[in-house]
């Protein structure tokens, strides 16, 4: 059953109780009156009557002072008076006014009690004329009650009309915003995260819309971002092969090229006996096989850091930075790496934001340096740090996924990423800081690995 029905179904019966306790209240309060009413109206009738017949024995006419006492009761409202013949039959009879709105007879019944009589014999000389009988009834006075109980009911059953009245509104009002709530709650589930309800209402459902708000508003973020992120995956999953194929084709080919055409001269040359000339091919040969050599590991690195990477972060980091000088040889990079070990998972992190970061640097920068850090700080932290005098980052920069997938990898690690502008005053800083395990064990684990290896 819905709240709001709950809650009236309640209310109207605690009122409904009162209404019952009310009118049990009144009934018995209405017996007691009638009871009192009743004998006191007989008391009273008895005393007229009996002074009335006292004088009766002086009365000229006996026949007509007996029609007369009854007739005393005419227009009574308690006491009825009749005059009974000696065969039983009612000669005289006093009219009782009865209530214009008479009640139910069922209340009647309820409410009579013993009806009090009283009969009166007249004297011996005066039997012939028969007998007076007054009978008390409560008509009139069960009346009363059923307009007393009309009445208290009325009163009653308005207060319980205004009071359910009033309750339904407020409730509606109160509870508006919490179907709105579960409205938008519907809507989440259905991953339409733009639902918002109207803070507004009792202060305490007030803090649910609100956090409500604040989670619909999160999650709106990170779909937003979720999306961004998509896009963009695969834009730069598309460039890396496009560097890659282009760096294949720019840097190998040629020296394949160059390769060939030196194997080719070798038959030639021995047939002519150059071997002086042989000799030298060869060495052009070993030298173009290693400049290949040289490119290759740095595709690789690009492509499996983490074989690098096992090999410690200096390593790595020095392969990353031969890998762009030999690309960019204008660019002077300063390095500043700690030999020391770190656990697998941290290292890679690092490696990632040195190589993103680089790559950044060099790609939109336009920077004459670049600089590379990554050591311990005080607080058990590794403190990673790209710094450039390039361009900085434009305020029209689109949000890449670069500088996004960096800060969440460094948050799932409970670390903080802040880029600013470098302290050159020129350029971007970008500062990463990952707190390292308390154990040790981990980084001498993994240098024990690597020494294995
Ligand atoms: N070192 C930097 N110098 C200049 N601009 C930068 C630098 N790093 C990032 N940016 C700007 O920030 C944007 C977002 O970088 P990023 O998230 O790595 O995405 P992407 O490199 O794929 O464009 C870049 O497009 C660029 O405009
Ligand atoms: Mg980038």
């Amino acid at each position: 059953m819905p709240l709001r029905r709950r809650l009236l179904v309640l209310v109207a019966l605690v009122l409904g109780a009162c209404l019952l306790v009310g009118g049990a209240l009144t009934y018995w309060a209405g017996l007691r009156k009638i009871e009192l009413e009743m004998s006191s109206a007989i008391a009273v009738g008895n005393s007229t009557v009996t002074d009335a017949l006292a004088s009766i024995e002086t009365s000229g006419d006996p026949a007509t002072q007996l029609r007369r006492i009854v007739g005393a009761f005419d227009g009574d409202r308690h006491i009825v008076a009749r005059l009974i013949g000696t065969d039983g039959t009612v000669k005289d009879v006093s009219r009782l006014p009865l209530p214009v709105d008479p009640p139910p007879a069922w209340l009647y019944r309820l409410l009579e009690g013993k009806i009090h009589t009283q009969s009166f014999e007249l004297p011996p000389s005066f039997q012939h004329l028969g007998s007076i009988t007054l009978e008390a009834d409560p008509h009139n006075e069960v009346g009363e009650v059923w307009e007393d109980l009309k009445l208290k009911f009325l009163i009653i059953a308005s207060f319980c009309g205004v009071v359910l009245a009033l309750i339904y509104a407020s409730l509606g009002r109160a509870l508006k915003p919490l179907e709105d709530l579960s409205a938008a709650l519907n809507r989440v589930g259905e991953g339409d995260y733009s639902a918002h309800v109207a803070e507004e209402g009792p202060e305490d459902l007030n803090l649910i819309y609100r956090a409500f708000n604040r989670m619909a508003g999160q999650l709106r973020t990170a779909e937003e971002q979720n999306q961004r992120l998509n896009e963009q995956l695969s834009t730069v999953q598309e460039e890396e092969r496009s560097e890659i194929a282009r760096d294949l084709h720019d840097e190998i080919g040629p020296f394949l090229f160059a390769v060939d055409v030196d194997a080719q001269s070798i038959p030639l040359l021995l047939s002519r006996n150059a071997t002086g000339d042989v000799a030298s091919r060869a060495s052009a040969i070993r030298q173009s096989v290693q400049h290949m050599q040289l490119h290759l590991r740095g595709i690789l690195s690009r492509l499996r850091p983490a074989m690098l990477i096992d090999q410690g972060l200096t390593h790595a980091i020095e392969h990353l930075v031969a890998f762009w000088r030999t690309r960019r040889p204008a660019i002077a990079f300063r390095t500043d790496i700690d030999d020391a070990r770190f656990p697998a998972h941290i290292e890679e992190a690092a490696f990632r934001i040195l190589q993103e970061g680089t790559s950044n640097a060099v790609r939109h920068g336009k920077p004459s340096k670049i600089g590379l850090t990554a050591k311990r700080i005080p607080g058990d932290a590794l403190r990673i740090v790209v710094s450039d005098d390039g361009t900085g980052i434009a305020a029209t920069a689109k949000r890449g996924f670069g500088l996004v997938g960096m800060r969440e990898r460094v948050e799932a690690l409970d670390g903080t990423l802040e880029v600013t502008a470098s302290k050159e005053e020129k350029g971007v800083m970008l500062i990463a800081e990952i707190p390292l395990p308390p154990e040790r064990r981990e980084t001498e684990e993994n240098t024990k690995t690597t020494s294995a290896a």
